[in-house]
C-alpha cells in the first residue's frame, strides 16, 4: 500500500560488523558505557543493563545510581564502577545531572538512561535533563521513556545519536495512543515514532521492529520465546549501548543488539534446559556465545 515502509529481516550477518577485540585493545577502546538508573525496589534493572554491556564487549562500565543504595551496587557489581548520585528515599533527583554529564564528557562512550528509574517526578526531571544535554550516543528505556510521555518530539533536538527501546505500552505513552491500538499497526507506529523523534526506535515484543528516522525498518527473526521474562529488556538496553560505544551506526547498532539478544535467549534456553526456566541473568551469561556466532 502507498506509504507503507519496506521492511527488511534482521539477518544473522547483522552482527558481522561488530568489532572483534584486537590485541592492542584497551578497556576504553573496547567501549565505555554509562548506565543511569536504579531506585528502591529497582536495583536489578541497572545492574543487569551494566553486566549485559560488559558481556557484549564494553571494556569499561560505570553505573550512576542512587547514593543511598550504593552498597547494593558495590556488592552486586564487581567489575562495574559505581558513581553515587543524590537521591531522595532511593529515587534519583535532578541534582545528579552534572556528575553524569561530566563523566560522559570525560570518557565518551554511550549512556543508558532509564533502567529502574521509577516514576518519581524528580527522577523523571533528571531523565529529561540528561536526554536534553548528553553529548554522547544515548539509549533511552523503561521509565526514562515514561518521563517523555507525550514529549516524543523533544528527542529530535539531540545532537548525538539516540536509540529508544520501548515495549508497546511505553511507545503508546510516548505517542499518547492506546497500546492495543498501537499493537494493531506496529509497523506504521514504529515508523512514525522514528520520523518524529529523529531516533532509532526499537519496538520490542515477540516480533521486535527496528526503525530509523530515514525510513529503514527491520524485523527480528523471532524464535526466542525464552526472552519473555522480566529483566530481558534491561539486558537489551545494555547490549544496544555496548554496540553504540563501539561506534556502530545507530540503526546497525540496534539491529545487531536485537540479533545478539535473540541468539542469547536461544543459547540460554539450551544452557538451562528449557525456555521456561530462563531468567534474565542467564541471557546475560549467554551473550558471549551469541557474540561468538559472528
Ligand atoms: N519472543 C521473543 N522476545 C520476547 C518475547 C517473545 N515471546 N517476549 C518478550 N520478548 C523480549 C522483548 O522483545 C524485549 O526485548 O523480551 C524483552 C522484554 O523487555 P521489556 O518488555 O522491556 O520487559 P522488562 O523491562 O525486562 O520487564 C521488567 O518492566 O515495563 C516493566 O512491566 C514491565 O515488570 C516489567 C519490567
Ligand atoms: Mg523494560
Amino acid at each position: 500500500a502507498p506509504g507503507t515502509p519496506a521492511i527488511g529481516l534482521i539477518e544473522e550477518r547483522a552482527t558481522a560488523t561488530v568489532p572483534r577485540r584486537a590485541a592492542g585493545s584497551t578497556k576504553f577502546s573496547s567501549g565505555h558505557v554509562l548506565v543511569c538508573g536504579g531506585a528502591t525496589g529497582l536495583t536489578g534493572a541497572p545492574s543487569m543493563a551494566a553486566e549485559a554491556a560488559m558481556r557484549a564487549g564494553a571494556g569499561y562500565v560505570t553505573a550512576c545510581i542512587p547514593a543511598s543504595l550504593n552498597l547494593v551496587f558495590e556488592i552486586r557489581l564487581l567489575e562495574v564502577m559505581s558513581l553515587p548520585l543524590p537521591d531522595e528515599g532511593g529515587a534519583l533527583t535532578p541534582e545528579g545531572a552534572d556528575t553524569v554529564l561530566d563523566e560522559a564528557h570525560r570518557r565518551g562512550g554511550a549512556l543508558i538512561v532509564g533502567p529502574g528509574f521509577g516514576r518519581a517526578e524528580p527522577s523523571a526531571a533528571l531523565a529529561r535533563d540528561l536526554v536534553a544535554r548528553a553529548p554522547v550516543p544515548l539509549v533511552l528505556d523503561a521509565d526514562g521513556l515514561n518521563a517523555h510521555a507525550g514529549r516524543l518530539e523533544t528527542l529530535a533536538a539531540r545532537e548525538a545519536a539516540t536509540v529508544i527501546t520501548p515495549h508497546a505500552g511505553e511507545l503508546g505513552r510516548l505517542l499518547e495512543i492506546d497500546s492495543h491500538a498501537l499493537d494493531e499497526r506496529r509497523l506504521h507506529h514504529v515508523h512514525e515514532a522514528a520520523r518524529r523523534s529523529g531516533a532509532v526506535v526499537v519496538l520490542k515484543g515477540d516480533d521486535t521492529l527496528v526503525a530509523a528516522p530515514d525510513g529503514r525498518v527491520a524485523v527480528s527473526r523471532g524464535g526466542a520465546g525464552a526472552l519473555a521474562t522480566a529483566g530481558t529488556g534491561d539486558v537489551l538496553s545494555g547490549v544496544v549501548a555496548a554496540m553504540l560505544a563501539k561506534e556502530l551506526e545507530p540503526f546497525h547498532a540496534a539491529a545487531a543488539a536485537v540479533e545478539l539478544h535473540r541468539r542469547a535467549g536461544i543459547e540460554a534456553a539450551h544452557a538451562v534446559g528449557a525456555a521456561e526456566g530462563v531468567i534474565a541473568s542467564d541471557v546475560i551469561a549467554a551473550l558471549p556465545a551469541a557474540m561468538a556466532q559472528r
